[in-house]
């Protein structure tokens, strides 16, 4: 059954194909629903959708710096909370050293990402190793730790009261972006033998927020042996191939890696800018009227981003249109590069997600002005 009233019709002057050959002197912003698969219109604007001069009121773009936030912690559930609404939990966690202890996440699935540093993790599944740029899948009940090599950073996501899964290849292929064969799974392997004791562990249960600490007189990580489907899976952003065409800016969706019920999380990688000329080769204005936008900035020249680095968020609530900054269509329209190599993590929700103290203390404020053209 269809959920919107939905059939296309063309008024004045626009392009017959999305995202090319726009008519000159235009700006091309889309108006779309369900996240870029829904039903869409093309609006060809004669400013800049992002040229506002005034903002008053919490809609607004922001930006966040979490190389500003500077707090370290041996529990994961002492990691800063940056956003959240009822289905999704963001946090930013920095640590170092070996955990004592054992975790256990019963509020939802959690993803990791790991933005900087490297270490074994173990689980109920047995051992794995991480580096940077790893994501790694934890289901929810599942039992772990970390011993860190070096300092490490990550992204915790939790997908409240739902799981993760992948999304639908369709026509591209079950092989296409990246090969399901590729995920990693944990190994009951010497490190994760050479883990196991009888000394006194404790566990520490997350449910409903609230925590829980459980003593053995023994490590539970003492598997034998399992079978199942139902695991942690790892993946490096360096093992996805992006969809992309030298003729069309095809939208952001097509870079979605994991789904939950009421987000989705999707990776942008280095990939090549289009060639063909009539293609747009910035990203398009787009109003993404079902989604709030989180993007984190792990690596690279974001070029679509002026005064961004890496380690910083922004996010874009539903409500405006949004886009690429000045500094952008120099690079774009004078292809004066040919590929961008930035990596970056997106995370859109369906529902508005509300901003923790601790993120806005570390708010750069200027970023609602950062579209301004420089006189
Ligand atoms: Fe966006």
């Amino acid at each position: 059954m269809k959920k919107y009233i939905s059939f296309p019709r063309i008024e004045g002057k626009g392009s017959r194909q999305a995202h090319c050959d726009l008519p000159e002197g235009t700006f091309e912003r889309e108006f779309g629903r369900e996240g870029f698969f829904g039903p869409v219109s093309h609006l060809y604007h004669t400013h800049k959708p992002t040229n506002w001069v005034k903002w008053e009121g919490p809609t607004r773009p922001r930006a966040f710096d979490m190389t500003k936030i500077g707090a370290s912690s041996g529990t994961p559930w002492e990691a800063t909370p940056i956003l959240h609404n009822a289905s999704m939990r963001f946090r930013y966690w920095e640590t170092s050293g070996k955990m004592d202890h054992l975790v256990v996440n019963a509020d939802g699935d959690e993803l990791i990402f790991v933005h900087a540093g490297e270490g074994e993790f173990f689980c109920d599944f047995g051992h794995l190793s991480f580096h940077e740029g790893d994501y790694i899948v934890l289901p929810r009940g599942l039992k772990w730790r970390i011993e860190c090599k070096t300092s490490a950073k990550f992204l915790l996501i939790e997908a409240t009261n739902d799981g993760y899964r992948l999304p639908e290849k369709g026509m591209l292929g079950p092989q296409a972006i990246f090969d399901p064969a590729m995920l990693d799974v944990p190994a009951l392997d010497d490190a994760y033998k050479a883990q196991m004791d009888e000394k006194e562990w404790n566990v520490v249960i997350k449910r409903r927020g609230q925590l829980s600490h459980v003593t053995f007189p023994f490590n539970p990580l003492d598997v034998a042996g399992w079978h199942g489907d139902n695991l942690p899976v790892k993946l490096n952003w360096r093992h996805i191939r992006p969809v992309m065409s030298h003729r069309y800016h095809i939208p952001p969706s097509v870079h979605t890696t994991f789904l939950a019920g009421r987000f989705v999380v999707c990776t942008f990688v280095p990939r090549p800018i289009e060639t063909d000329p009539g293609a747009l080769k910035i990203p398009f204005f787009h109003s993404n009227n079902d989604f709030d936008e989180i993007i984190f900035y792990h690596m690279g020249n974001f070029f679509s981003r002026d005064n961004i680095h890496p380690g910083m968020i922004t996010l874009h609530p539903s409500g405006f249109a949004h886009g690429p900054h000045p500094g952008a269509f120099k690079v774009g329209e004078k292809a004066a590069r040919k590929e961008t190599d930035e990596v970056a993590v997106m995370i859109d929700t369906r529902d508005a997600v509300e901003i923790s103290d601790k993120a806005t203390g570390v708010e750069w404020g200027g970023y609602v002005d950062s579209w301004k053209e420089k006189k």
